[in-house]
């Protein structure tokens, strides 16, 4: 008989939605066009992008004209700093950023931009006098996380865009991990760029989106036609941007109940697993996404992680990004934890499909590999 398998990884993806594959189907069979051609065919197309851009801005509560479609969130955020920053500018970001950040200030600071990378407290959030103090005046743009991938916490972003706002400093921020599962309003925000990923919030992957404010001088970071105003060339990926469009409709519809469902069944995850002995909670108690949790544990988070597969249960050691690397996280040891205990932990992340069943059983099978194990 198949084993009955649990998905508690959806920081690293989500299972796109029937209703967004349908509609994908949908746009791949009738919806063919091309967005640029004049014609029916095209108009028809054009309509459907038309759409998906407006769901998307009323999720973030932007307007329309202000989503530009990109093939991912990693290449919203290499435009949101590549396309802002020119070199002799100086930068700011935290360090516990996604790599589609820190990889992109790497290669700024090769080509002469200056980043100052501020450090975060031992829960995981940038304190604002921290900020305050590095945010001096030759900075033009401050890059940060409205959560954090690994850890789930949340970061002060509204509060660090009225500071730099007050210093004249423009601010992103990558809100790929936060967008569906919290609700988030570029406008309280305050923001100047937000990034989207849409595979994140059960729509398809390849699909991202950048947030650009109005009147924002942005360039583009590839060069071709005129779609998305200029500053994203290439015919666009319309199957996806629909399926996007769905996924951020049915966030912003559900998203008080998906929150309040997913809390439960975090808290419940949360309790039975601080309840074996040698488990530990990393991250903010309380400034979190409702749906993660990072463990510490008495054993290598990857020797868990493959026991617990071998049981039918799908979790991850960090984002899947780094999850190839045996190094220790970066984020942990960015909260001061020793590199040893950086690799001893897990990260479950839950989605509104679970079930308080799969959640027992999962605390069930944890507490047995460990005593296992240990
Ligand atoms: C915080 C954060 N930013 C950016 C990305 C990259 O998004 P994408 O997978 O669409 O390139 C991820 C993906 O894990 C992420 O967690």
């Amino acid at each position: 008989m198949d084993l009955e398998r649990i998905y508690l990884d959806h920081n690293a993806t989500t299972r796109p939605l029937p209703e967004v594959v349908e509609a994908m189907v949908a746009c791949l069979r009738d919806g063919f066009g091309n967005p640029s051609s004049v014609h029916a065919f095209g108009q028809r197309a054009r309509r459907l992008l038309d759409r998906a851009r407006e769901q998307v801005a009323a999720l973030i509560k932007a307007s329309p004209e202000e989503i530009i479609f990109t093939a991912s969130g990693t290449e919203a955020d290499n435009q949101a700093l590549r396309c802002v920053a020119t070199p002799g500018t100086a930068i700011a970001t935290s360090v516990i950023e996604h790599p589609a950040i820190l990889n992109t200030c790497r290669f700024l600071e090769a080509a002469g931009t200056q980043v100052t990378y501020l450090p975060v407290d031992a829960q995981g959030i940038l304190r604002m006098d921290t900020l305050e103090a590095a945010l001096k005046p030759d900075i033009s743009l401050l890059s940060l996380m409205a959560a954090n991938n690994d850890l789930g916490t949340l970061q002060p972003v509204a509060e660090a865009a009225d500071l730099a706002r007050s210093r004249g400093i423009l601010v992103h921020t990558d809100a790929v991990q936060a967008a569906g599962r919290i609700p988030l309003d570029v406008r309280s925000l305050d923001v100047d760029l937000l990034s989207l990923s849409a595979h994140k919030l059960h729509g398809p992957k390849g699909v991202g989106a950048l947030f650009v404010k109005r009147a924002l001088p942005l360039r583009p970071l590839i060069q071709g036609g005129s779609q998305e105003r200029r500053l994203r060339a290439g015919t666009e990926n319309l199957p996806g941007i629909v399926g996007f469009g769905i996924a951020c409709e049915w966030a912003a519809k559900h998203m008080d109940r998906n929150m309040e469902r997913i809390t439960a069944l975090r808290t419940r995850l949360e309790e039975g697993l601080l309840a074996i002995p040698g488990v530990r909670l990393h991250g903010h108690p309380t400034l979190r996404l409702p749906n993660t949790v990072n463990v510490g544990l008495p054993i290598l988070g990857e020797d868990l992680l493959l026991n617990l597969d071998l049981e039918g249960i799908a979790v991850s050691v960090g984002s899947a990004c780094s999850s190839e690397s045996r190094e220790p996280s970066f984020v942990l040891k960015a909260l001061g934890i020793p590199d040893q205990e950086a690799r001893q932990t897990l990260r479950f992340s839950l989605g509104f499909e679970n079930t308080d069943a799969e959640i027992d059983r999962t605390i069930q099978v944890t507490r047995s590999l460990l005593a296992r194990l240990t």
